[in-house]
């Protein structure tokens, strides 16, 4: 079966094309990364930091985040996935690939793009937790209230957004749309079932 991707690249498809509007531009996002780099800055002056990047959907904001942190610190990758595909999360979670480094006595950040059900975050916060770090705290680009189905601590949070089926800055419709440089919303004819 041809991946979506070279269904894409066949048609010359426009990615813009499929967006029904603008959401977030590039400007209200690295707006709102600054500050979130400063109040990181704040915090952790002095001390030690490791971001824990999930991939895959955060990496454009971890890229654009650790260059508005003026402290040292470290970074990392872990991997999930939520069984099942499409637009809904199943509320299984299993590690794809886990981190590098020991975090015992660290004090660490897990870096998201977005907050849906709360289901990998939750997760994720139960094992890293089970391994000692000095502190855990969390920092997700975007937060969808409305979907949540378990509680989950986020510390900061920069954008709360309407529960839309959003892409772009890392966010992905099936591995699609990660490079678009703002968060869009996908035309509901895009993922509706014919
Ligand atoms: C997204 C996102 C979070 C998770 C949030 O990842 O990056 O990790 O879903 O959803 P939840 O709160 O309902 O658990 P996804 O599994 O789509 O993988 P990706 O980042 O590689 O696109």
């Amino acid at each position: 079966m041809a991946s979506k991707i070279a269904e894409f690249a066949k048609k010359k498809q426009s990615l813009h094309g499929d967006i029904d509007h603008v959401l977030l531009n590039e400007e209200q996002i690295h707006t709102r990364i600054k500050e979130l780099g400063a109040a990181v800055s704040k915090e952790y002056a002095g001390k030690d930091l490791l971001l824990v990047s999930v991939l895959k959907g955060s990496i454009v904001f971890m890229a654009d985040l650790v260059r508005a942190i003026e402290v040292p610190h470290e970074i990392d990758f872990m991997a999930t996935s939520s069984y099942g595909a499409g637009t809904q999360s199943t509320g299984v979670v299993r590690i794809l690939k886990d981190l590098n480094v020991s975090i015992t006595g660290r004090n660490l950040v897990v870096v998201e793009d977005i907050i849906d059900s709360g289901h990998t975050l939750s997760y994720l916060l139960r094992i890293l937790q089970e391994r000692q770090p000095a502190s855990l705290r969390v920092m997700t680009l975007l937060d969808k209230p409305e979907r949540r189905e378990v509680d989950v601590q986020v510390d900061w949070i920069g954008f709360s957004i309407p529960n839309e089926f959003v892409v772009g800055y890392g966010l992905d419709y099936g591995e699609v749309y990660r490079n678009l440089p703002y968060i869009g919303v996908l035309k509901e004819e895009v993922y509706a079932t014919k």
